[in-house]
């Protein structure tokens, strides 16, 4: 079974995707540390974030080790990342190693903004997990303030909107998605909500097309 889990930055799916990848024994690829690593590399050389042909040469020649590096989840790197992700250079780059990823035999779970559309079109379950922008800010506020980072959630608020606006041309819901909206929900409450949608999509329970 492959599931593709997009949607916004906090809006719960990468909890909901590792989530799913224990319950189905299936291995799960985060895409946005794609992004992240190609966009902190760039960082690492020096230049600068517009330099489109570094980042299009850095993501040609990505490979996974990179997934390694203890500082991907940061905010500057998150930043790094969006700035790249717009390049269609750096998309096409990442491109085969994401599809490689769904080849898995038992299936996988794989989540970002275009897995349901660009990377997986043919997977068994499509979802698109978002959220209220000010419930998103508030979840990402108390993480980071549970990691002791001094962040105010005003700022976290307008970071998720320059995001979103950031990633609109990337971010796209397939229309056969199943659309979770995690905003009243407890993150219980979202997977056995997923699950659900799971079971009644997995394979050997899917009609012939
Ligand atoms: O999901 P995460 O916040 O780690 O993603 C970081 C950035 O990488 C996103 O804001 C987006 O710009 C980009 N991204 C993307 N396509 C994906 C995954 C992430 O454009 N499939």
């Amino acid at each position: 079974m492959i599931i593709a889990v997009d949607g916004p930055a906090a809006s719960g799916k990468g909890s909901l995707a590792k989530r799913l990848s224990a319950h189905y024994h299936l291995p799960h690829l985060d895409t946005g540390l794609l992004y992240r690593a190609v966009g902190q590399r760039l960082l690492l050389e020096g230049r600068s974030l517009t330099d489109t042909e570094a980042a299009i040469s850095i993501a040609q020649s990505f490979v996974p080790e990179w997934l390694n590096h203890p500082n991907l989840r940061s905010r500057e790197a998150g930043k790094a990342a969006t700035a790249v992700a717009i390049i269609p250079g750096v998309r096409k780059a990442l491109k085969d190693f994401q599809i490689a990823f769904t080849r898995n035999p038992n299936g996988a779970v794989i989540d970002g903004r275009d897995i349901g559309t660009v990377i997986a079109p043919h997977a068994h379950v499509k979802l698109w997990v978002t959220a209220d922008p000010h419930i998103r800010a508030n979840r990402r506020y108390r993480e980071l303030v549970a990691k002791g980072q001094d962040v105010s959630e005003a700022d976290i608020l307008s970071d998720l909107a320059a995001r979103d606006a950031n990633d609109a041309p990337n971010m796209i819901m397939a229309d056969d998605a199943f659309i979770v909206d995690t905003s009243p929900m407890s993150l219980e409450q979202a997977f056995a909500r997923v699950v659900e949608i799971c079971e009644n999509r997995k394979p050997n329970q899917t009609q012939p097309h």
